[in-house]
């Protein structure tokens, strides 16, 4: 079987990383300025990352959202004491799309509207309702293209100020760091 073609690839198969490092087959060291676009923003291998992953592989890998998981509340109650967000619920998922697509489901729930309003050159993820809000026709596909998104130059405020004024808008999506 083939591995379905999602990027281009470069030249690189990297087989071990450490902190701001990662290292090739061929043993080439590269100073790894991407951060894996801050999934891996601790740095490659961090021991306390490694430490608490293993030990928790070791005890239990995977089990549903249906039980109780007193990690969750615990993650839940750090990240309020790192963003001061006390009165906020924690939806934990496994990727952007899949927090952007729930974000837009929420609101669109919410306020009981369709429309999202983005902008252009935006990137929000490869499923349903993000692809659409993300500006490339190349990865929407016909399935998708039900969604209605109205796209802006970023910075039009005027635009979207009339546009919010039909009142159909659930959602603005704004890619923060392009
Ligand atoms: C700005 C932005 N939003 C959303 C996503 C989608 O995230 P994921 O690839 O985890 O679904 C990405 C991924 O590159 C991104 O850069």
């Amino acid at each position: 079987m083939s591995l379905f073609n999602v990027y281009p690839l470069f030249d690189i198969t990297p087989v071990k990383a450490q902190d701001v490092f990662v290292f090739d087959k061929n043993g080439t060291k590269y100073l790894d300025l991407y951060g894996g676009h801050a999934v891996i923003s601790i740095g490659h291998s961090h021991p306390t990352y490694v430490k608490n992953l293993s030990e928790q592989l070791k005890n239990i890998g995977f089990y549903s959202n249906s039980i109780e998981n007193p990690l969750q509340k615990r993650l839940a109650a750090q990240l309020v004491t790192l963003s001061d967000c006390k009165d906020y619920q924690l939806f934990l998922c496994n990727s952007g799309a899949e927090a952007n697509e729930n974000a837009l489901k929420l609101a669109s729930f919410h306020s009981n509207k369709k429309k999202v309003i983005a902008f252009k050159n935006s990137f929000h993820g490869r499923t349903s309702a993000a692809v659409v809000a993300t500006d490339n026709a190349k990865i929407v596909a016909p399935i998708n293209a039900q969604q209605e998104v109205e796209f802006f130059e970023l910075g039009d405020l005027k635009g979207v100020e009339i546009a919010l004024q039909k009142n159909d808008v659930c959602a603005v999506i704004i890619e923060c760091i392009r």
